[in-house]
């Protein structure tokens, strides 16, 4: 691993789940810190475990273009420059198209405005320092940015778009030295299918998995870690992940009918 002594890493949403073990595994390696979040007492509670003068969070909203533009500002302020992007706040949906009505589209709509368009916000105003410091931007994307999941059809929408765009810049920015990658976590134990969106747009509140069954948040953050040290271009967790990545390039319609089965019974949506 090198050294991350005097680096600073900006990282969206690290005040839960997958970011903030992001966030204290950076601040354990040396680096500063900057993240966001909405709760506040989430930030509190971030705060209170990290060494002073090397984190600051931010309470804002990464789909509003102004939050991620004062985001920016502040770890150049605060640090000045920024070495590491990681786009990773995101939220999740569970609603199928054919129930619900139009109340879908306002849901579809806020998961882009938050997974897509909240990295496009950040990316775009961190870029001239990420130029500077030869840096990487990191995507924060999802199985469901390989293959489209059923009840999480904007969730998967904002998911491609990421994975598309970035694939975009990455062979815009070859030249400046920048480096453009994405990660993919399968299945991580969060709080991402808790406030997941119900088709009327409000939190579900529960879990349809076992999320103890699942890889743990701190795992997922160290791989992510390790990847973005050795300057990976993609990374694929987990080996149902990597199974349904391949299946889908490869037997897109065996796909359709596994990915049916594992989240229908009786034809209902039970995952
Ligand atoms: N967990 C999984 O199974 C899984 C699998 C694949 C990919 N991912 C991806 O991993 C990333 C992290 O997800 P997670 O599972 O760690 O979710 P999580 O536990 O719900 O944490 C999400 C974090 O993002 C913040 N956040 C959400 N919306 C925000 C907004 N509009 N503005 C600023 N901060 C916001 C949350 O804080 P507040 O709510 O307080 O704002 C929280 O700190 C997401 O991009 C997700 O799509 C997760």
């Amino acid at each position: 691993m090198n050294s991350l002594q005097g680096k600073t890493v900006l990282i969206t949403g690290g005040t839960d789940g997958i970011g903030r073990s992001l966030v204290l595994q950076y601040l354990k390696l040396g680096a500063n810190v900057v993240t966001c979040g909405r709760a506040q007492h989430k930030i509190h509670a971030l705060e209170a475990e990290a060494p002073i003068g090397k984190l600051c969070v931010l309470n804002l909203d990464v789909a509003v273009e102004r939050d991620c533009e004062r985001l920016v500002n502040h770890a150049v302020q605060q640090f000045g420059g920024i070495d590491v992007l990681i786009n990773n706040a995101g939220i999740s949906m569970r609603g199928l198209m054919n129930e619900g009505g139009k109340e879908i589209i306002g849901v579809i709509k806020r998961v882009m405005d938050v997974n897509f368009y909240g990295s496009v916000y950040c990316t775009t105003y961190a870029l001239p320092h990420l130029i500077k410091s030869k840096g990487v931007i990191v995507g924060v994307s999802s199985i469901a940015g390989y293959r489209g999941l059923p009840g999480r059809s904007g969730y998967s929408a904002s998911k491609f778009a990421l994975q598309g765009w970035l694939e975009a810049i990455k062979t815009e920015l070859v030249e400046k030295g920048v480096h453009v990658m994405w990660v993919s976590p399968g299945f991580t134990a969060s709080n991402i299918r808790n406030v997941a969106l119900n088709h009327k747009g409000v939190a579900h509140g529960e879990s349809p998995l076992d999320e103890k069954s699942l890889m743990d948040a701190d795992t997922c953050a160290g791989i992510i870690i390790e990847a973005v040290d050795d300057r990976k271009r993609t990374v694929v967790m987990t080996f149902q992940g990597k199974q349904t990545v391949f299946l889908n390039k490869f037997f897109p319609k065996l796909a359709d009918k596994l990915v049916r089965k594992f989240f229908f019974r009786d034809g209902e949506l039970v995952k």
